[in-house]
């Protein structure tokens, strides 16, 4: 699938149409550079799930976790990650199975860390509103 979006809201959308239908368990591995719109569909993933809290960046702090949606949302983000064992302090594997969403920034960081079935999701810059988005 490919799609195009000319604002924020039209990635955001993209992002609730998509995990809609999603099963626990599910990991989107999103990849694209800075500012191509990752937080934002994830922004969208938590409408589409129903989770009322505001989504922020996890750039900082790796990972964050929102509840009270039809399944829970792990954010993380890859991005300040240096070396693979950040990853086991964390606990990430035990998100991976632990009956949510996983969505990954800079997911291809650490990719033999993401489970086989997980889905790649690209992000590109074609101006400064516009974004296509593929997986
Ligand atoms: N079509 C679009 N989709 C998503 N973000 C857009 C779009 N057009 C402009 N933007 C802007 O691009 C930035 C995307 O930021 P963000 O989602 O944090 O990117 P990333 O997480 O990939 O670094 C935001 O400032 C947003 O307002
Ligand atoms: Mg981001």
């Amino acid at each position: 699938m490919r799609r195009v979006s000319s604002n924020l809201e039209e990635t955001r959308s993209i992002g609730a149409e998509l995990v809609g239908n999603a099963a626990a368990g599910t990991v989107l591995s999103l990849i694209g550079d800075l500012g191509a719109g990752k937080t934002e569909f994830v922004k969208g993933l938590a409408l589409g799930l129903g989770i009322s809290d505001p989504v922020t960046s996890p750039t900082f702090t790796v990972l964050h976790e929102y509840r009270g949606g039809r399944l829970p949302l792990f954010h993380f983000d890859f991005y300040r990650l240096r070396v693979e064992g950040e990853l086991d302090e964390i606990g990430f594997d035990e998100y991976l199975n632990a009956g949510g969403v996983c969505a990954i920034e800079w997911g291809d960081k650490f990719a033999n860390r993401l489970p086989p079935g997980s889905m790649k999701i690209f992000f590109s810059i074609d101006s400064r509103t516009r974004r296509e988005i593929a997986w």
